[in-house]
C-alpha cells in the first residue's frame, strides 16, 4: 500500500501509526533537564539520535503534550535552562525509564517516582541518572517548530552540542565500548523494544 502520512484517517488495516515500526529500533534519549527553581524532569525520547560526531551534536523531538500546544515539561524547563543529560538505557534500566514516561505534575521529580538518583553533572547544571552506564551533558543551540499539518500539534526538534561524555570504566575493553555489556535498549513500534544481544562486524571495502 501507500499513503500520505499527514491525512487522516489512516488507511485500513492500519490501526496504529507504522512510521514508529518502521523507523527502528531508536535510541532512547533518557533526557533530564531543571526548571528554574533547580527541580529535577526526567523523560524517555525514542526521536533522539546523534547528528553529528564532529562537532559532537544530538537532537529530540518533543511533541506537544495536547492539541492546544502546550509544551512537555522537558522543553517548558528547556526554555528556561538550555541544557541537559541524555542518559543512556541498558536493559535492567528499561523497567525505571518507562515509569519516567509517566505525566506527573510539572515540578514532581520522575526520579523519584521510578526509585532513580539524581547524579549532579560537570558542566551542565542538571543532573544524570546515576543508575546508567553512560551519559551525555548536552547544551542547547536551537529549539525548532516543526511543521504540523492544520489541527495537528506541533512538536520541536531540540539541537544541543555535548560537552562532556560519562563511561561506567567496566564498559571499556581495548579502548573500545563493549556494546554487550552496555545492553542499550531500542525503541521499535507500538509497545515493542530491542535489547543489543548479537553484534555483527562488517569492516567497509577499501
Ligand atoms: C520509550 C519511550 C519513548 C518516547 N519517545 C518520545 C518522543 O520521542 N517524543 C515525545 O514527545 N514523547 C515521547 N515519549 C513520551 C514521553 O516520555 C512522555 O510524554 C513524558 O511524560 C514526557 O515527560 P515530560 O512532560 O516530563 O517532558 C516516549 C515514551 C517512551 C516510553
Amino acid at each position: 500500500m501507500f499513503y500520505d502520512p499527514r491525512t487522516a484517517p489512516r488507511p485500513e488495516p492500519l490501526r496504529h501509526n507504522p512510521l514508529n515500526a518502521l523507523i527502528g529500533p531508536r535510541p532512547i534519549g533518557w533526557i533530564a533537564t531543571i526548571d528554574a527553581h533547580g527541580t529535577p524532569n526526567l523523560a524517555p525520547f525514542s526521536y533522539f539520535n546523534a547528528f553529528s560526531a564532529d562537532p559532537p551534536i544530538v537532537g529530540f523531538a518533543p511533541n506537544a503534550r495536547d492539541p492546544r500546544g502546550s509544551p512537555k515539561d522537558t522543553l517548558a524547563n528547556l526554555r528556561q535552562i538550555p541544557e541537559f543529560t541524555a542518559s543512556v538505557v541498558s536493559m535492567e534500566l528499561a523497567a525505571a525509564m518507562n515509569l519516567t514516561s509517566a505525566e506527573l505534575p510539572y515540578g514532581v521529580s520522575e526520579f523519584e517516582h521510578a526509585g532513580l538518583h539524581p547524579q549532579p553533572s560537570v558542566s551542565v547544571r542538571p543532573p544524570r541518572v546515576r543508575e546508567a552506564r553512560a551519559a551525555l551533558e548536552c547544551e542547547v543551540f536551537d529549539i525548532i517548530a516543526l511543521p504540523a499539518a492544520s489541527g495537528q500539534r506541533v512538536s520541536h526538534l531540540v539541537l544541543a552540542t555535548v560537552i562532556g561524555i560519562h563511561i561506567d570504566d567496566t564498559l571499556i575493553r581495548d579502548g573500545r565500548i563493549d556494546a554487550l555489556a552496555l545492553a542499550q535498549v531500542g525503541r521499535l513500534g507500538y509497545f515493542d523494544y530491542v535489547a543489543v544481544r548479537d553484534i555483527f562486524a562488517m569492516p567497509r571495502p577499501d
